[in-house]
């Protein structure tokens, strides 16, 4: 048996502060994770928790161990595209997004790409992720296989659209489907991965294509459901033509039974009040993507109204629409979303946006998302003098919530000092070392 006790403060989350758990009982300043084979064996004051002879101690002075971050919502094909200006939603699909996903159709773009983006996730501290690959199935067995090499907790798909999209990027609702199958048979519960059926957004698929993808989740009780939702108002007036007779946009894929609690939507920055209800009563899940959200200028998400219709929501990068795989740079920008909505997202609802909430929202929480005992080792191991200005803000911050603000407002993938994957180091900040004394060279 291998156990291992990391020494650092430590932040987790029991439950969702916004319903009253007190996030101070994860909270310890002198903290002790221990991990035996890779899953949480015990989490405490490091005076609290057992020691034994034989443990082996790794002390990070000074850092901050939190969970592994949870990304949302990302489309790892985008990665290559991230940062094209011009235009909103549906401009910015035409003139950029789609041209970079028809490179995909190249297996060994697909692969290349893959191991990049799992190991950039990883150097941003996030450990766990809802994917779109692209339409083309060997987009999704890249990256499900760069994933399964790296033992992460992932779950992806296949995008499925066969209409109004450009001919290169077109299936159809029989390949989509047989496709979809094909790589749930490959794929979904082998090791860590899990299968996410993936309608690009309503638009973009047939309605044959949707009864389709009801009838993959019919097939497969567990696999999850990941599509795009009332992001832009165009994009909005597009589905509703689309669809005429449709009264709004959730109508649409409630037509076909896709809104359900294995279900995540992207955005949902204009619904109503009816279609907040109707989340809530079905039990599906939201990504906020404020980085991406902004980018686009698509709108300012309502956390308020998602609270109250009980719909569990993640944080999202959306790349490329959104402009960092930092979700300490998607918080910052969360909380900026928030002030312009006149609602307060303190530090603590951040973090859990990024950590429990985005296991909750992904039906993962019994796996990951904080250190309960018996929970899969995923940690990031953060550094609050990362850069001098955050560490000149964080010795000056008294309490924990400040702490984390600070870390949250100021942070970014520098603050990622190294990244666990099931107690195994999956990522270790390069040493900055000064070469500036005689007679030194690069080590090699
Ligand atoms: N809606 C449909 N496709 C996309 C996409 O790739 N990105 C975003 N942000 N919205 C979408
Ligand atoms: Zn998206």
């Amino acid at each position: 048996m291998s156990r291992h006790v990391y020494r650092a403060s430590i932040f987790h989350l029991l439950g969702d502060p916004a319903a009253g758990t007190d996030p101070l009982a994860g909270w310890f300043d002198d903290g002790a994770l221990v991990v035996e084979d890779g899953h949480v064996a015990a989490c405490g004051a490091w005076d609290a928790v057992e020691h034994r002879d034989s443990d082996r101690v790794v002390h990070y002075p000074g850092a901050l161990i939190v969970p592994g971050f949870v990304d949302a919502h990302v489309h790892y094909p985008q990665i290559d595209m991230i940062a094209s200006p011009g235009g909103q939603l549906l401009d910015w699909l035409e003139n950029y997004t789609y041209p970079a996903e028809m490179r995909y159709a190249d297996p060994s773009v697909a692969r290349e790409a893959a191991g990049f983006f799992l190991d950039q996730l990883l150097a941003h501290g996030t450990t766990t992720a809802l994917v779109f690959a692209t339409v083309h199935k060997h987009s999704a067995d890249a990256l499900f296989e760069a994933a399964f090499a790296r033992n992460m907790r992932l779950a992806a798909g296949k995008v499925l659209m066969d209409r109004n999209v450009p001919p290169a990027l077109s299936d159809t609702a029989e390949s989509g489907y047989a496709d979809s199958a094909a790589l749930i048979a490959k794929w979904h519960n082998k090791g860590r991965l899990t299968y996410a059926v993936t309608p690009r957004f309503s638009a973009s698929s047939t309605e044959e294509q949707l009864a389709l993808t009801r009838r993959l989740l019919d097939e497969h009780p567990d696999i999850l459901l990941q599509t795009h939702l009332s992001e832009n108002e165009a994009e909005i007036a597009h589905v509703l033509e689309t669809f005429p007779g449709a009264p709004d946009y959730l109508a649409t894929y409630e037509k076909f039974g896709l809104v359900t609690e294995r279900s995540l939507f992207a955005h949902g920055i204009h619904l109503s009040p009816s279609e907040w209800q109707r989340l809530g009563a079905a039990k599906s899940a939201v990504a906020f993507c404020p980085t991406s959200n902004l980018f686009l200028g698509s709108g300012l998400f309502d956390l308020r109204a998602a609270e109250a219709a009980n719909v569990r929501v993640g944080l999202g990068s959306d790349i490329g629409a959104g402009t960092s795989l930092s979700q300490l740079q998607s918080m910052n920008e969360a909380y900026k979303v928030g002030q312009m909505r006149r609602q307060m997202h303190d530090a603590f609802t951040l973090f859990h946006l990024a950590t429990l909430g985005g296991a909750r929202a992904l039906r993962m929480d019994a796996k990951i998302g904080n250190f309960e005992t018996g929970k899969e080792a995923d940690f990031i191991v953060l550094d609050p003098a990362a850069t001098p200005v955050l560490a000149r803000r964080y010795a000056r911050a008294t309490t924990p919530a400040d702490k984390l603000f600070a870390l949250a407002i100021l942070g970014d993938d520098r603050a990622v000092q190294a990244t666990y994957v099931m107690g195994a180091c999956a990522y270790s900040r390069p040493l900055a070392i000064s070469l500036d004394f005689p007679g030194a060279r690069p080590l090699s």
